[in-house]
């Protein structure tokens, strides 16, 4: 197959994967890096414990390289994350005064996004503010500052960044539901209020065989308000060793995620959340469960692999 990255251009939107820069040593990831994608995003480097470690300093060494990469490759570069209740450190979750914990919350964003403004094309301001009932999630932010915490982010991030895209983010908003029904209600608020939101991510951490039957419609819904959405973090985990019919059924979940998006106008892509099942979140998070991903831990191209290059 010719590289993913063509055959994604030529439909008019971009394949992306999440990066970890230190797996580029291994020259077998570095060289599907460099060959498939034409979208980075950083795995953790940009995250606030990453970036800002502690208060008023910061360490960008991690997250310079994801943008040297994406720049040297051409690609787009999306930006994984701004706010959000994980991977939080230490003195930013223990805030208790409103005034001190939005300063700090304005501080990072004007430090994080203004450093990569002009390189980063979209940041997701805030990641996972819902939980699976639709309310909102019992972040820091959200029980310190309350509800008004995204709109103050998302207005700070367009001062800070005017030239990116501003996207809300979350997992589990797949389908329609309850949860990606409170996004949908609190994007449209959003936008009657005249609130930067340009697009809005869907993480699709899916299980084998589970891609949602109203998928595609509920990309559709979002599309429809007058935002764009995007795929932002495609994995599609089974129970591990993976079996013949898995990875069959996993192929078909791999290519109607692409298909769905290729079918919404407002789809602006599909990020892959990794590229091999030897480097991936997924078997350190949900026990016995991994081959989420498109290549093996051989980096041999899995049958995923040729679904997503026949749906391109
Ligand atoms: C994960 C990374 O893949 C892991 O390396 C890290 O240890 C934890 O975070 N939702 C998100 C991502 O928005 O940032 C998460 O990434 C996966 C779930």
């Amino acid at each position: 197959h010719e590289p993913l990255r063509d055959a994604a251009e030529r439909q008019g939107i971009t394949l992306g994967f999440a990066l970890t820069p230190g797996h580029l040593n291994d020259p077998g990831y570095r060289a599907i890096a460099e060959r498939e994608f034409n979208l980075v995003v950083a795995e953790n480097a940009m995250k606030w414990d990453a970036t800002e470690p502690s208060q008023g300093s910061y360490s960008w060494g991690q997250a310079d390289q994801v943008a040297d990469f994406a720049a040297a490759q051409d690609a787009d570069l999306y930006g994984h994350t701004l706010v959000w209740h994980s991977q939080l450190p230490g003195w930013a979750e223990g805030i208790t005064d409103p005034t001190r914990l939005r300063d700090a919350m304005y501080d990072h964003i004007d430090a994080v996004a203004g450093r990569y403004a002009g390189d980063v094309d979209s940041w997701d301001v805030v990641n996972e503010m819902w939980e699976q009932d639709g309310s909102r999630r019992q972040s820091v932010f959200q029980r310190v500052l309350g509800d008004g915490y995204i709109a103050d982010a998302l207005t700070r991030a367009r001062q800070a960044a005017p030239d990116a895209d501003l996207c809300l983010n979350d997992y589990s908003t797949d389908g329609i539901n309850a949860k990606s029904t409170a996004m949908y209600d609190l994007v449209a608020d959003l936008l009657a209020d005249g609130v930067p939101i340009d697009c809005v991510g869907f993480q699709s951490h899916l299980i084998v065989g589970q891609v949602p039957s109203t998928y595609q419609q509920n990309l559709q819904r979002f599309a429809d308000l007058g935002v764009d959405v995007r795929i932002t973090e495609l994995d599609v985990r089974m129970n591990v060793p993976a079996s013949t019919t898995d990875l069959a059924q996993q192929a078909r979940d791999y290519r109607a995620v692409v298909e769905a998006c290729l079918a919404v106008d407002r789809c602006t892509g599909v990020t892959v959340w990794g590229i091999d099942d030897g480097h991936s979140w997924v078997p350190d998070v949900f026990g016995g469960q991994g081959a989420a991903l498109p290549w093996d831990a051989q980096y041999r191209a899995k049958p995923a692999y040729t679904a997503i290059a026949e749906a391109l």
